[in-house]
């Protein structure tokens, strides 16, 4: 027993300090079986959908027609792909100027709309962590300043659809929020004009 708990603490200490894999990546929601009730999701994808981050919307990746020179059939836009993750984290889109990854202040992940860099006044850009955690499999685990990462009931008679937050308060920014783990998987590449 003693040794075992030797052994946990060992690892969570260990997770810090190996570089995660470089390039683009998608986020995944991991949050292992708790109860009988409560969702369990395996890498299930977090997405952009108007500006915020969610669990079982599709994402709002948009290229614009009619331009010249711009293939849109480069940017199918089914996937949510972002890069970045040592203290910034961006979206990785095509547009001129990107599209930045922020936290509002009442904890929503949230991202600035295309030719802009419109965000809530007070919204945190940086302190973000991406790195290898030695525990179950090695995962490439995000955090932000060791928060609890939060997926909120959207509400609006939505089922199984969830909005991302970090915990900044003591209080939850909504009821009935779960927490989990936010991993990430390399990407292949820009699949998205802007989001
Ligand atoms: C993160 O950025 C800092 C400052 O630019 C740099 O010193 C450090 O090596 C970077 N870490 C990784 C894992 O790339
Ligand atoms: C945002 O998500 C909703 C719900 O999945 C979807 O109907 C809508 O098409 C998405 N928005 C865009 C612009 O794709």
């Amino acid at each position: 027993m003693k040794l075992l708990s030797t052994l946990l603490l060992t690892a969570s200490l260990a997770s810090a300090g190996y570089p995660p894999p470089p390039g683009p990546w998608t986020l995944g929601a991991w949050r292992p079986p708790t109860d009988n009730t409560s969702p369990m999701w395996f890498g299930r994808a977090i997405q952009a959908n108007g500006s915020r981050f969610w669990l079982g919307k599709t994402p709002s990746a948009y290229c614009p027609a009619g331009i010249s020179g711009l293939d849109c059939s480069l940017y199918p836009g089914d996937s949510t792909v972002f890069n970045g993750g040592n203290d910034t984290v961006f979206l990785n889109v095509a547009v001129p100027g990107g599209q930045q990854v922020y936290i509002a202040p009442d904890g929503a992940l949230g991202y600035t709309p295309p030719h802009s860099t419109f965000k809530p006044d007070g919204s945190i850009v940086s302190g973000w962590v991406r790195e290898i955690s030695v525990a179950g499999g090695a995962p490439t685990v995000m955090g932000y300043n060791g928060r609890p990462i939060l997926a909120c009931p959207a509400g609006d008679g939505a089922v199984d659809v969830y909005q991302i937050y970090v915990k900044l308060a003591e209080a939850d920014p909504k009821s009935g929020c779960i927490s989990f783990q936010m991993r990430t998987y390399s990407a292949a590449g820009t699949v998205a004009w802007e989001y």
